[in-house]
C-alpha cells in the first residue's frame, strides 16, 4: 500500500488563464499570474491499495459519482502509467473552500492531489515537475504549488508549460484580498466548459489574446516596483476583458449576477472616496477585491451595510503546497 497526503491553497489569478491551446495536455492560450491565498485550501490523501477493485473518490465525506470519479481516475492514470503501477486508489479530499463556485477549488484540489501522489509513490518531483503534473488535472492548479505570486508560463508542450514563483521581496505580505461571497453554490457553466465555448465561438476572443501578454508584463513590472495602483488597475482591466469575451460566445453567457455588479460599483465608489482597491472575478459570481492590508478594515466598513459578516472573507498571501504527515491509522 502506498499512501500520501498534502495540503494546497487556492490561488486567484490577477492576469487570467482563459482558453486552451491543447485540451488534452492543458496547454493554455496565454500565460497568467496569480496570488496564492491562505483562507481557502484543500487537504487530500491518496492510498494506492491492492485490495481495491476500482478507484474511489470521497470529497467532503461524500462518495462521488461516476463522472467525478472518472476525472480523478484519468489523473491517477497519468501517474500510474509513468510508474508502471496497476493499483487502484482511494482519494479522500476535504475542501476548505466551496466546490465549483468560482473560488478556485479545482486549483487547490488538483494541486493537493498531485502533491499526495508525489508523496505516496515517492516520485520526488521537483516543484516544476509537480506544477506540470497538477496542470494536467486543472490548469490553475499548476500555480497552487507555489506560495505568494506565481506566473504560469504558457509554454508550447507538456515539458514547457508550468508555473514558477515570482520574486517579490515579500511585497505580497502587505496585500490582502477580500472575498465577497454573493453565491457559494455550484456554478452553471464550469470553467472548463466556459473557456472552451469562448475559444470556439466568441468573436471577442481575439481581442483577449491581443492584450493579455501586455497585461502580464505590466503586472510583473508593478510587482517589481511594488506599485499597488498599477497592479490593481491591470488586474481589474484584465478581469473585465476576460468576462467580456463570454458575452460574445455562442450561445452567450455570463458569470456575473446583479450582486456581482453591486460589488463592482461599491469598489468604484470606494476608489472615488480615495481608497485604493480593485476587483477581479473568476468563473463564478463571487467578487475578490485586492487591497493593501493597511486599508482592509476601511474597505470592510464600506461594504458592511450591504453584506453580512459571513459574506466578507479576508484572505492574505498563502504558502506553497505542503505535505501532511499521515496519522498512524491512515498508513
Ligand atoms: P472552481 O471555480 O471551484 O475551480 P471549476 O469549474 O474550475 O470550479 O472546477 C470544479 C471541479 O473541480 C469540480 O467539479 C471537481 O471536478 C474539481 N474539484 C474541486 N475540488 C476538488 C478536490 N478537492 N479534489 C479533486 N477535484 C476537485
Ligand atoms: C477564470 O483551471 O478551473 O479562474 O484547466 O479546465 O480545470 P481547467 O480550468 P480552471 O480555469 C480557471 C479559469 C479562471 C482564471 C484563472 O484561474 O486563471
Ligand atoms: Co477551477
Amino acid at each position: 500500500m502506498y499512501t500520501g497526503k498534502a495540503r494546497a491553497y487556492t490561488n486567484i489569478a490577477l492576469i487570467k488563464y482563459w482558453g486552451k491551446k491543447d485540451e488534452h495536455l492543458i496547454i493554455p492560450m496565454n500565460s497568467s499570474l496569480s496570488l496564492t491565498l491562505d483562507a481557502f485550501y484543500t487537504e487530500t490523501s491518496v492510498q494506492f491499495d491492492e485490495n481495491l477493485t476500482e478507484d474511489l473518490f470521497v470529497l467532503d465525506g461524500q462518495k462521488q459519482d461516476t463522472k467525478q470519479t472518472t476525472k480523478i481516475s484519468k489523473f491517477l492514470d497519468l501517474v500510474r502509467k509513468e510508474q508502471n503501477l496497476a493499483l487502484f486508489a482511494k482519494v479522500d479530499s476535504q475542501n476548505y473552500v466551496p466546490t465549483a463556485a468560482g473560488l478556485a477549488s479545482s486549483a487547490s484540489g488538483l494541486a493537493a492531489l498531485a502533491g499526495a501522489c508525489n508523496e505516496a509513490l515517492d516520485l520526488q518531483l521537483t516543484e516544476i515537475e509537480l506544477s506540470r503534473l497538477a496542470r494536467r488535472g486543472s490548469g490553475s492548479a499548476c500555480r497552487s504549488i507555489f506560495g505568494g505570486f506565481a506566473e504560469w508560463q504558457k509554454g508550447d508542450s507538456d515539458q514547457t508549460s508550468f508555473a514558477q514563483g515570482i520574486p517579490s521581496d515579500h511585497w505580497e505580505d502587505e496585500l490582502a484580498m477580500l472575498f465577497v461571497l454573493v453565491d457559494d453554490g455550484v456554478k452553471d457553466v464550469s470553467s472548463r466548459d466556459g473557456m472552451k465555448r469562448t475559444v470556439e465561438s466568441s468573436s471577442f476572443y481575439s481581442g483577449w489574446l491581443e492584450t493579455v501578454e501586455a497585461d502580464l508584463a505590466t503586472a510583473k513590472q508593478a510587482i517589481a516596483e511594488k506599485d499597488f495602483n498599477k497592479l490593481g488597475e491591470v488586474t481589474e482591466a484584465n478581469g473585465l476583458r476576460m468576462h467580456g469575451t463570454t458575452l460574445a460566445a455562442v450561445p452567450p453567457f455570463t458569470y456575473w449576477s446583479p450582486e456581482s455588479l453591486k460589488v463592482m460599483q461599491l469598489v468604484r465608489s470606494a476608489r472615488q472616496q480615495g481608497l485604493p482597491c480593485y476587483f477581479t472575478m473568476d468563473a463564478g459570481p463571487n467578487v475578490k477585491i485586492l487591497v493593501e492590508k493597511k486599508n482592509l478594515s476601511t474597505l470592510k466598513n464600506h461594504l458592511a451595510t450591504h453584506f453580512s459578516k459571513k459574506q466578507l472573507i479576508e484572505a492574505y498571501a498563502g504558502p506553497k503546497i505542503a505535505l501532511i504527515p499521515l496519522e498512524r491509522s491512515e498508513k
